[in-house]
């Protein structure tokens, strides 16, 4: 499996053949990253209705996310019957940063934010993603300029996986739609201006016409608003 094999077998094919096709023709590893947002659950939905057990579904859990995340993660696993694999912060290394910086260091500096994202997240990720041959991931071109340029399905140097993006080309509204139609559980942030949903110390709702991203870190004005999963 390259990147060629893959985007030539799943060209033209809908979301459901594609990742099946991914399943099937796949030797190594095949892993899903979900933050339980709704393009992820669209995913999930596909990997559960169809049965895909190679493909392993995993969350990062910060320790810092919304209640109505928490709430959406176990009633998605109760309606599916699947298994989610949870990956935490390192103890000793969280202990220390919190014992040195304080609970909420992040709205200080952008250093210190990013120190927390790569203990809680980028980390957590890096031992997510061993051995893995393919990430399957939920991003949308539409969501930054920094992901309008990704492809399909790429190499991620950084984290020696080729990633694979099937909702890359999908609208925010194809998203809703598919999710009313199947009648997927969804984070009921979603209906509060919500669209990406990180951290709750560290994401608001927007305003309509605003950024896509413009809820996530709100108080930076000149980092990327990535926190390292993507680069
Ligand atoms: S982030 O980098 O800004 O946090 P975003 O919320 O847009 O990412 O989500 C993009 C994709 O990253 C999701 O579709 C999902 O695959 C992955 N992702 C983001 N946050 C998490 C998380 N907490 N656990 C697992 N995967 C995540
Ligand atoms: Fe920490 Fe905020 Fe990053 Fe979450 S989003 S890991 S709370 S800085």
């Amino acid at each position: 499996m390259n990147t060629q094999n893959l985007e030539q077998l799943t060209n033209g094919k809908s979301l459901e053949e594609s990742i099946v096709i991914l399943a099937q023709h796949t030797e190594g590893k095949i892993v899903f990253s979900t933050s339980f947002g709704v393009e992820d659950q669209v995913i999930t939905h596909v990997i559960a209705t169809q049965q895909l057990k190679n493909i392993e579904i995993f969350t990062l859990d910060t320790g810092r996310l919304f209640n109505e995340t928490y709430s959406v993660w176990s009633r998605t696993k109760e309606n599916y019957g699947i298994k989610i694999k949870p990956y935490y912060p390192e103890n000793q290394t969280l202990e220390n940063f919190i014992g040195e910086n304080g609970i909420n260091a992040f709205y200080r500096s952008v250093e210190l934010r990013k120190q927390c994202c790569f203990i809680r997240k980028v980390e957590p990720l890096q031992r997510a993603l061993a051995g893995a041959t393919i990430w399957i991931t939920g991003l949308r071109a539409e969501q930054s300029a920094n992901r309008s340029n990704l492809a399909l399905v790429e190499w991620d140097e950084g984290y020696q996986v080729f990633k694979f993006n099937p909702l890359l080309h999908w609208t925010a509204e194809e998203v809703k739609n598919y999710v009313k139609k199947h009648n997927i559980p969804y984070n009921i942030l979603h209906e509060k201006g919500f669209v990406s949903i990180g951290c709750q110390p560290c994401t608001r709702a927007i305003q309509e016409g605003e950024d896509f991203r413009a809820g996530r870190w709100w108080w930076e004005d000149n980092s990327k608003k990535e926190c390292g999963l993507h680069r």
